[in-house]
């Protein structure tokens, strides 16, 4: 059976993510996406609150699960029996700072990363950037599932 690991912080999903996970979906027999819970990073959304969220956005998909981790990525996936990493490209940004990120988890443990280019529509969307429009008011609905757009209002709205 392939296995792949889509790791991030997710905070939150978006729709970008979304993209990478519906395609590594159709690539590999199952997708586990990885939520990094480092407690020493600040975060808007709890790891508790990513979890159930990704849960959420991914329970159509009948190959994809949604697990937390900690420490290395490169331990999660050799736990879990992954021999593949996921990540999305949207810029070639992107790739100068996976690129290293991708040479250490292979030297480490021999994992492979595979780099898949985001749809055109999701090449500018993050969760920084969704944050930072929303949290001045822009309209963001469009980038994120509706649940989560309404848990990012409230969430901004208690601040
Ligand atoms: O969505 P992000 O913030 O880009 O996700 C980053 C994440 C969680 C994928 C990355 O920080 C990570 O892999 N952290 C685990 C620690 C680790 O393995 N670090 C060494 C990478 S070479």
């Amino acid at each position: 059976m392939s296995r792949a690991v889509c790791p991030g912080s997710f905070d939150p999903v978006t729709h970008g993510h979304l993209d990478i996970i519906a395609r590594a979906s159709a690539l590999f027999d199952e997708v586990i996406v990885a939520v990094g819970v480092n407690p020493s990073k600040r975060r808007l959304f709890e790891a508790e609150e990513r979890l159930d969220m990704l849960g959420r956005a991914c329970a159509g998909w009948r190959n994809v699960r949604v697990e937390g981790f900690t420490g290395l990525v490169t331990e999660f996936c050799a736990n879990q029996g992954a021999r593949a990493i996921v990540k999305g490209l949207r810029a070639s940004s992107d790739f100068d700072y996976e690129l290293p990120m991708a040479q250490m988890n292979f030297a480490l443990t021999g994992v492979e990363t595979v780099f898949l280019p985001t749809s055109t529509g999701q090449s500018f969307v993050s969760s920084s950037l969704v944050k930072e429009v929303a949290a001045f008011g822009g309209d963001v609905r469009e980038f994120v599932p509706d649940f989560v757009h309404e848990r990012l209002l409230a969430r901004l709205a208690e601040r």
